[in-house]
């Protein structure tokens, strides 16, 4: 069976510890979109990791594939390396010949754009690469290896993107890229074909989303989200497999909300509210460290993250840090513009929350989270059957 694991919120649900949890079933773990601007944190017998790149599945010794739809830096790639190395972990991975190339050149152009549209990227160059793509003047990994076709193709790019670079440069920079990349030239293949092949012959493959429905490029807070499709569909493109292989949804929610980065959060919260909730979540961006705006739980948001990637089945993240909060406000519609919505509208910059009251719990047997689990599963159409209350493996709860 293959299942798809996907955050139906602003990222950072803890989809990383869920597929972690259940990467144990699986021959192989495949990311589909994004790079290093998703930040997967695993704790392993006390210690903490951090993935970026690399599909978290490799820590439980499974095969990772990085999809022909995901934005590489080999720079960010060979650090993971590393670091997974030092731990004696081997790094089991194929890389996507058609995945496309992220430079230094990416970086800094990412800077500069978002200085002028103020989304908050995390800085990563995964905008400008994805430009480069959908322009088709992009560099993809295979492209690496024949270095003259890949100055030219990376010179072309740059200058249609206003940079002036030096030739020079640009010949350093693919050289040194390349030659990283050269100890893995063996695990760069054509994966949709590994992939499928694999499937073929019964290996079963979890799909791992990066960042959240609510980043999506389409179905996100437009413009404030990230340049791919982090729904269900990009795994379709990103990894080159037909729909009738993903056998099961599995979103990620947290028990509450939080976002990085700018743009519309309905439910956010401030001041003390903000601050305990922050502290408690230890809510700090995986990637960069910035602190996390926090907010209400919303329904609203979770409902429309179900309908748009069929969600089967939720993990419930975070409960514990809610355990304690006597009256929880839950977003149950959106009022906008005078207009009640079910569903969010494709700008929810104007729109409050309408809040029903339910009260916390104390713990996770407590009754007050079973109803809480239950309303998710009236709005979302689909079934809580994962729970987890702390980062180690053994605070999940199947139910
Ligand atoms: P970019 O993906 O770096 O271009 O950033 C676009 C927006 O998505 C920014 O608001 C980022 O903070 C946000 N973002 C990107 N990746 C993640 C993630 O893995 N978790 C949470 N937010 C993310």
């Amino acid at each position: 069976m293959n299942v798809a694991v996907i955050g139906m919120q602003f990222g950072d649900e803890g989809k990383g510890k869920i597929v972690d949890f259940l990467a144990e079933r699986f021959d192989v773990v495949a990311r589909f979109s994004g790079g290093s601007n998703a930040g997967h944190t695993i704790v392993r017998d006390g210690e903490k990791f951090k993935f970026h790149i690399i599909p978290s599945g490799v820590l439980r010794g499974k095969i990772g594939v990085l999809g022909n739809g995901m934005v590489i830096n080999p720079r960010k790639l060979m650090d993971e390396i590393k670091i997974l190395n030092e731990h004696s972990i081997k790094a089991n991975i194929l890389i996507s010949s058609r995945a496309h190339v992220v430079t230094r050149f990416h970086e800094e152009i990412d800077a500069v754009q978002d200085k002028e549209l103020g989304i908050g990227t995390t800085r990563q160059g995964i905008g400008p690469c994805y430009q480069a793509k959908y322009q088709r003047s992009g560099l993809r990994i295979g492209d690496l290896f024949n270095l003259n076709f890949a100055v030219s193709r990376l010179r072309k790019q740059l200058s249609l993107a206003g940079l002036n670079v030096e030739h020079r440069a640009i010949e350093r920079e693919i050289s040194e890229l390349r030659n990283m990349l050269l100890s893995l030239k063996k695990n760069i293949v054509d994966t949709e074909i590994w992939l499928n092949h694999a499937m073929d012959s019964g290996k079963n493959v979890l799909f791992e989303g990066s960042q959240g429905s609510f980043l999506d490029i389409d179905f996100g807070t437009y413009p404030f989200v990230t340049s791919t499709n982090t729904t269900v569909g990009g795994i379709i493109a990103g990894l080159g497999i037909a729909p009738r292989r993903i056998h099961k949804v599995i979103g990620v929610a947290k028990a509450y909300m939080t976002r990085v980065g700018s743009g519309p959060f309905p439910t956010e919260l401030f001041g003390e509210d903000a601050n305990f909730l922050r502290e408690r979540g230890g809510e700090y961006g995986a990637t960069t460290g910035r602190p996390r705006r926090v907010g209400n739980p919303d329904f609203v948001l979770l409902k429309y993250a179900s309908l748009i990637n069929g969600v089967d089945e939720i993990a419930l993240t975070k409960v514990d840090v809610l355990s304690g909060v006597l009256d929880l406000q839950v977003a149950t519609t959106y009022n906008c513009n005078g207009e009640t919505y079910d569903f969010p509208p494709p700008n929810i910059e104007d729109c409050v929350p309408k809040y029903e009251s339910m009260n916390g719990w104390t713990d996770i047997d407590d009754e007050n989270l079973n109803l809480f689990i239950k309303k998710i599963e009236d709005f979302t159409g689909a079934r809580v059957k994962y729970i987890s209350y702390g980062p180690e493996p053994e605070k999940t709860e199947v139910l």
